[in-house]
């Protein structure tokens, strides 16, 4: 496992509710979310007290689901634990942070925007990368490949920790899988993010063994493993 200066990506939910994604943010107290149909992420602090729970349920709403992957935090007993996956946190391992990065668009890779969301979650059903809502193309660009105007992969930015930009919603249609448009889509992020002189990370199941194999040809490593941990409030 790498070690390197990336405490940002300790809480990058926390850090980009904080920071990049403010104007996404619901916040009470110490507690924040994301808007709805954007995305179920939440923060506590690192040692939160009964009222930072209340705050955040309060947030939510009755019954709703609160993603915690990003703290350790354990929500109090009334919390119904939803899902616990194993996954891992990788980071881009290429150190070229270009005086002149290269910008040149990839070819038939397309920016996604707003009206193509029905696409992109028509796609995320059949394909089942993880959590994508309504608004998430919201957090920051997301990219497609379209075949005979069909889009059949997308993968798009999420988290913003400062210095950081999450890889994510990387996804490829059944049928339209082994061409390396995955790995297409991975690198033209990759080179978006480093030319803002930023580093690309991402997170992933620990059985995606597929993905973990393409992110590490592409350049990442693991910086630490991960618990998915979903709750839903009382
Ligand atoms: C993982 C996924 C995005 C790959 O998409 P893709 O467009 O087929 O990927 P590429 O064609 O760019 O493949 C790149 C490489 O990864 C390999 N690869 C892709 N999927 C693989 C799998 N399931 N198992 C083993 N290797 C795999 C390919 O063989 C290829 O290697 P090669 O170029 O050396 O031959 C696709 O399988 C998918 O949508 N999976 C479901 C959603 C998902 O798990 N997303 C990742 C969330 S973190």
């Amino acid at each position: 496992m790498v070690n390197r200066d990336a405490t940002a990506l300790d809480d990058p939910v926390g850090a980009s509710l904080r920071g990049h994604h403010a104007h996404l943010a619901r916040r009470l107290g110490r507690a924040a979310t994301y808007q709805p149909g954007v995305a179920t992420f939440s923060a506590v602090t690192t040692d939160p007290d009964p009222q930072e729970w209340a705050d955040l349920a309060r947030l939510l709403g009755r019954g709703e689901l609160a993603d915690m992957f990003s703290c350790a935090a354990t929500p109090p007993q009334d919390w119904e634990s939803v899902f616990v996956l194993e996954g891992r946190q990788m980071i881009w391992s290429g150190d070229n942070q270009p005086d002149q990065p290269n910008t040149e668009p990839v070819t038939g890779v397309v920016e996604l925007g707003a009206d193509s969301v029905p696409e992109m979650l028509d796609l995320v059903a059949r394909a089942q990368p993880g959590p994508f809502w309504p608004r998430t193309h919201e957090l920051g660009t997301y990219l497609g490949v379209r075949d005979n105007g069909t889009l059949v992969a997308m993968a798009g930015e999420r988290l913003r920790p400062p210095g950081w930009a999450e890889i994510s919603a990387v996804c490829t249609a059944p049928e339209a899988r082994g061409r390396g448009h995955a790995a297409r889509l991975v690198s033209a992020l990759v080179t978006r993010i480093a030319a803002r002189h930023e580093r690309p990370f991402l997170h992933v199941a620990e059985a995606n063994t597929g993905a973990i194999a393409l992110y590490e040809r592409l350049g990442f490593e693991t910086r630490k493993p991960v618990t998915f941990r979903g709750f839903r409030t009382p």
